[in-house]
């Protein structure tokens, strides 16, 4: 979760670093580092807090060096402060690192009762101390390393500088993500993609259990147990722009606006409206022994899911489960080479995501990644991978990845509907001509958003928000009610609106604004009644409503319109005004809305 960079070539590299780790903040903002080579010798600079706090420090001192590594962190072993930023130094090594070392606790005690001392609570800090103490050794940088890493168990990506060798830097990854950039006479490492992205687009991206020597004049890349190995470069195609805020306030709202042009990047050229077909990237499903379908994801990817279960289940008439990763993988799955397992991650780092994967596959199960970042773990581990084309997604909260998402699974529901045969040509003909319109609908919406901002100051201070869905529409009531939470801080639940007579009726007092999304087709009686005993009880209802329902105004407080699209794209646009309007009510409350309290984009540990 935390971010790495790293610079080895002839330009001063303070700016560099500060640059990358600026993309990589949204991966954790709790301190931020950087060691520098100056003279033959690291130069640490550390600061508790955002990056704009290590910045001042580094415009202070202006360190010269050309070599050297940055680190922003997500506090796991160790409260957020100075002490605890990377790097750490002991002796002649500087580390960053990204992950969870498991066996700290036992190294650190084996290294105290040879007599080293500690200056962080972190378990980061065992690595530099194995290093320096092999170096005293074999006066072998890379072997020093190898023999470190050697000791540990656990999740790492880490970068290490050594006192007089101030050439390079040695990196290595297993379990959490490291890559590469190469340059002309200079060599970039970094967490991911976008850090580094104005800089080269020709990247590596290392393999489990990769230790890489790192020079201007080139790389070298080596396994745990000593053997070369080469990895090829690949040519990055996003641009850099993306991962700019083009003009916008925040990247979540550029992200929110890119949605129909990402959706479309993600349809196009994987259907046919002449023929009725979706095409997943050089992916064969076995339909003779396919028995059913498990999707896998956390957070908002695993609200796709849900609704992905509705739309293969409904489209190819296969049973579908959906878990969360974190819970998956610890249950012993039931699982086998008759099951589809699908995993859903924007990032494809996400570490709970990436071992329920690991465990379906061992068990036989052949694997399908939804993934928005090329050449990352999941879809490296997958036997195929059905790319969104979202592009960089810096906001912490998860927007255009979600509903490109969605895309793609609609993408493998008509896929496996017309393998199946449960749906018909004429019936995905319909569908995919649906589908491709719909880009230009949800501009529609995002266009016509100012009855949300009239919404979100009228409830900006409200205490708790409850969100209300049936069928397709339950899921994007758990991603709305997520949205608020995480960026405005508020209070909020998603409940499918058929249980709420079950218990969460008991809130409903004329404090609690109710969403409800109440869109024309099927369930919709239902939630027009479900509406009903929510006023009943004085509650505030906003309801989500399908354009050309006259009937619903009179019923709630506030209605948001939209489209009228069939049930199984309504997702797509449901989402949109509840993104919209966390994302107005947060900036109201002036929240940091890219960078939410103690979150991270991209989560790498467990
Ligand atoms: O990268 P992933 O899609 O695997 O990430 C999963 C979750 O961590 C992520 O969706 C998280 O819930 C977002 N902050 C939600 O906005």
């Amino acid at each position: 979760m935390c971010g790495i960079v790293g610079y080895v070539g002839s330009e001063r590299c303070s700016d560099i670093l500060v640059d990358g780790l600026r993309r990589l903040e949204y991966r954790g903002y709790d301190s931020a580092g950087t060691a520098i080579m100056e003279g033959g010798e690291t130069h640490i600079l550390r600061s508790q807090g955002k990056l704009s706090n290590l910045s001042v420090l580094i415009d202070e001192q202006k360190p010269q060096g050309t070599v050297g590594i940055g680190h922003t962190r997500w506090a796991t072993h160790g409260r957020p402060s100075e002490q605890n930023a990377h790097p750490h130094k002991y002796g002649n090594v500087a580390v960053v690192h990204n992950g969870i070392i498991e066996n700290h606790a036992a190294l650190r005690a084996e290294l105290e009762a040879s007599g080293h001392t500690f200056s962080s609570e972190t378990d980061t800090e065992i690595v530099a101390h194995l290093i320096d103490d092999a170096f005293k050794e074999t006066k072998d940088s890379l072997e020093s390393v190898r023999q470190a890493l050697c000791r540990l168990e656990g999740a790492y990506a880490i970068s290490v500088l050594l006192d007089g060798v101030p050439d390079q830097i040695i990196c290595a990854r297993q379990d959490a993500p490291l890559i590469l950039g190469v340059g002309e006479n200079e060599n970039y490492i970094a967490s991911d993609v976008p850090a580094i992205l104005n800089r080269t687009r020709d990247m590596i991206f290392l393999e489990e259990g990769d230790i890489a020597v790192v020079r201007a004049e080139g790389i070298a890349i080596s396994t745990l147990d000593g053997k070369s190995v080469e990895r090829k470069p690949q040519k990055i195609m996003w641009d850099a722009m993306m991962a700019e805020k083009g003009g916008h306030k925040h990247f979540m709202l550029k992200e929110i606006f890119e949605q129909p042009r990402a959706v479309t990047d993600t349809i196009r050229d994987r259907v046919s409206p002449t023929t009725g077909d979706a095409f997943i990237d050089d992916f064969d499903v076995d339909m003779e022994t396919l028995r059913r379908v498990v999707i896998v994801a956390c957070g908002t990817s695993y609200h796709a899911a849900l609704v992905g279960k509705f739309l293969i289940e409904s489209m190819a008439r296969i049973p579908v489960e959906v878990d969360l990763g974190s819970e998956f993988r610890y249950r012993d799955p039931l699982i086998n080479k008759h099951d589809l397992l699908v995993g859903v991650s924007q990032s494809g780092e996400t570490a709970d995501t990436l071992a329920a994967l690991r465990e379906g596959r061992g068990k036989g199960a052949r694997v399908l990644s939804i993934c928005n970042v090329v050449g990352s773990t999941i879809p490296r581990e997958s036997d195929g991978v059905l790319y969104t084309h979202a592009g960089p997604e810096i906001g912490v909260a998860s927007t255009k990845a979600f509903t490109t998402q969605l895309a793609a699974l609609t993408l493998l529901g008509i896929h496996l509907g017309r393998r199946t045969g449960a749906l018909t040509e004429p019936k995905a003909k319909e569908l995919i001509n649906d589908l491709l319109a719909l880009p230009e609908q949800m501009k529609e919406v995002l266009d016509h958003s100012a009855t949300v901002d009239v919404i979100a100051r009228r409830y900006a201070n409200a205490r708790d928000f409850l969100y209300l869905g049936r069928g397709m529409n339950y899921p994007i009531a758990l991603e709305g009610a997520l949205k608020l939470k995480e960026i405005s801080y508020i209070h909020a639940e998603g409940y499918p609106a058929g249980e709420m007579k079950h218990g969460p009726i008991a809130l409903i007092d004329e404090n609690l604004p109710v969403v409800v999304l109440a869109p024309r087709g099927s369930g919709y009686e239902k939630i027009i009644n479900n509406l009903a005993e929510v006023r009943a009880r004085e509650g505030k209802v906003i309801a989500i409503a399908s354009r050309g329902d006259n009937e619903i105004g009179n019923k709630v407080d506030d209605v948001i319109q939209i489209p009228d699209v069939r049930t199984e794209l309504q997702p797509l646009l449901t989402v949109l005004p509840l993104q919209m309007l966390a994302y107005r009510i947060a900036d109201i409350r002036g929240t940091d809305v890219d960078q939410p309290r103690n979150l991270a984009k991209s989560v790498t540990v467990e």
